[in-house]
This record gives structure tokens, C-alpha cells and sequence, in this order.
């Protein structure tokens, strides 16, 4: 694992970026894996710019988002579907047609791990880590769960997402996520933390013991794992 810091979260989104632009360009029909939530938000905005000047080319890549709620339709305005057609799918020259968000109504979980399969699998993984440790929405728990899988939100995760929604009631109690074993068959992940609420966070997924009580440890056992944190995230490494 390769960890790298920068001065906030602008500059891990400008690196995080390049990643993807060098990984995209050296691959034709690359596949990549999307997160959702806050802390992506500023690389999918130099995407899109790398995109309008000409410097990355999307028109033949292909998506697989880690997770959506179950229950929310595609077009929920709370839908992880509907977050990446705004923060991303609309503004570059991607084809909708090859991006993927597991279905929240249907819960397709094992034609989700197929599809992965059948395109080849993910060449380039995006994760962000949630403040319990979850990478995608694979939650602290007694053993990892490995397949593409319906998970049931913890209520602390509820409130870091309540922010998204009108109250915490609506909330929905369960997504749909790749499971540790989809997001460890990436060839290369990419990690991105910032922000000073994960600095603890950040200690015990890169230091402590790799345990599936904290599921972004199991990161450490692949041989390609980049993790870029910014100076906050990484105030109490
Ligand atoms: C989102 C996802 C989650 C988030 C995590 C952090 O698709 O899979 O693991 O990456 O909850 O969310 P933010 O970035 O909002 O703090």
C-alpha cells in the first residue's frame, strides 16, 4: 500500500484525477469503479475538466458504482444513480449505456458480480472510507462478506448520510454494495480520505489490525493499493 499526502482536499482531487486520466488513457474499454459521497466530488469536477480540455477521452470507458440504497429508484433524487448522472455522466463524453449502479429496487446482487465478471473485472477502483472504516457500504462486522451483497446500514452511517436526504427517517436502512471480495478484485485501487472527522479513521484502517471490525483494513492485503490523504485526514497518522 502506497500512502501520499497533500496540503487539502483540492490537491488529493487534482491527483486523484491523474490517476484516473493516466489509467484511462492507457487502456482502451478501461473499467472503472465510482464512489459516491462528499469526498469524490472534487475529483469527478476535474474529470470533467480534464474531459472538456481534451485530455481524457470517456467514450469507451466503462462504469460499475460500488453501491446504491435499496428502495430508491434510479431516478430518486437520493439515488447514488441520479448522484453520478449530476456529479459526472452528464458532463463528459461517456455512453450511459456502459455505466453501471447496482438496481436499489431490484437488489441485483448476483447479476451485478457477473456483469463485473464478464466485462473483465475493474481495472481502476475508486473508495472512499466511511467514519466506521466501510469501504463501498461493507459496514464493520464479525467476518467479511465477499460477494456483491445487501447490507444493513448502521445507524452512524445513517446520520453521516442524513445530510443527503430531508430527515434521517428517510434515510433507507440497506444498500446494495460490491462486497469486500468485487472491491479487492480490482487490479489497482485508488483511496481517497480527507477531512480532520476521518484522521482516527485513517489511523486504524492503515495501522491497526486488519480485522473485518474495520473493513478498510483488508486494503492492505492487496498488492496495489494507492491511498492519497490530505493533511487533515492524516493529522494523527
Ligand atoms: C459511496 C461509498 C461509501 C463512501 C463513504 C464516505 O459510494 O461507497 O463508502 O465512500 O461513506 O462518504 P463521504 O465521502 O461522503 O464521507
Amino acid at each position: 500500500m502506497q500512502v501520499r499526502i497533500y496540503k487539502d482536499a483540492a490537491t488529493v482531487a487534482k491527483a486523484a484525477a491523474a490517476v484516473f486520466a493516466d489509467e484511462i488513457t492507457k487502456k482502451d474499454g478501461c473499467v472503472i469503479g465510482l464512489a459516491t459521497g462528499s469526498t469524490p466530488v472534487p475529483t469527478y469536477q476535474e474529470l470533467i475538466r480534464l474531459n472538456k480540455e481534451g485530455v481524457v477521452d470517456f467514450s469507451k470507458v466503462i462504469s460499475y458504482n460500488l453501491d446504491e440504497y435499496v428502495g430508491l429508484a434510479p431516478d430518486h433524487p437520493c439515488s447514488y444513480r441520479r448522484f453520478m448522472n449530476e456529479q459526472l455522466f452528464d458532463h463528459i463524453n461517456i455512453d450511459k449505456a456502459n455505466t453501471h449502479v447496482p438496481d436499489g429496487l431490484k437488489c441485483n446482487t448476483a447479476e451485478y458480480e457477473e456483469m463485473i465478471h464478464q466485462a473483465g473485472g475493474v481495472d481502476l477502483q475508486l473508495l472512499g472510507i466511511g467514519t466506521d472504516g466501510h469501504i463501498g457500504f461493507n459496514e464493520p462486522a464479525d467476518e467479511f462478506v465477499y460477494p456483491t451483497n445487501v447490507v444493513k446500514l448502521t445507524e452512524g452511517t445513517r446520520k453521516d448520510n442524513a445530510r443527503f436526504f430531508n430527515s434521517l427517517d428517510e434515510v433507507p436502512t440497506s444498500a446494495i454494495s460490491m462486497g469486500i471480495g468485487t472491491i479487492m478484485s480490482a487490479r489497482r485501487i485508488l483511496m481517497i480520505i480527507t477531512g480532520k472527522n476521518k484522521a482516527d479513521t485513517v489511523v486504524a484502517a492503515l495501522k491497526g489490525p486488519v480485522v473485518p471490525q474495520m473493513p478498510a483494513s483488508i486494503l492492505r492485503m492487496h498488492q496495489n493499493v494507492l491511498v492519497l490523504l490530505d493533511e487533515d485526514a492524516a493529522s494523527k497518522l
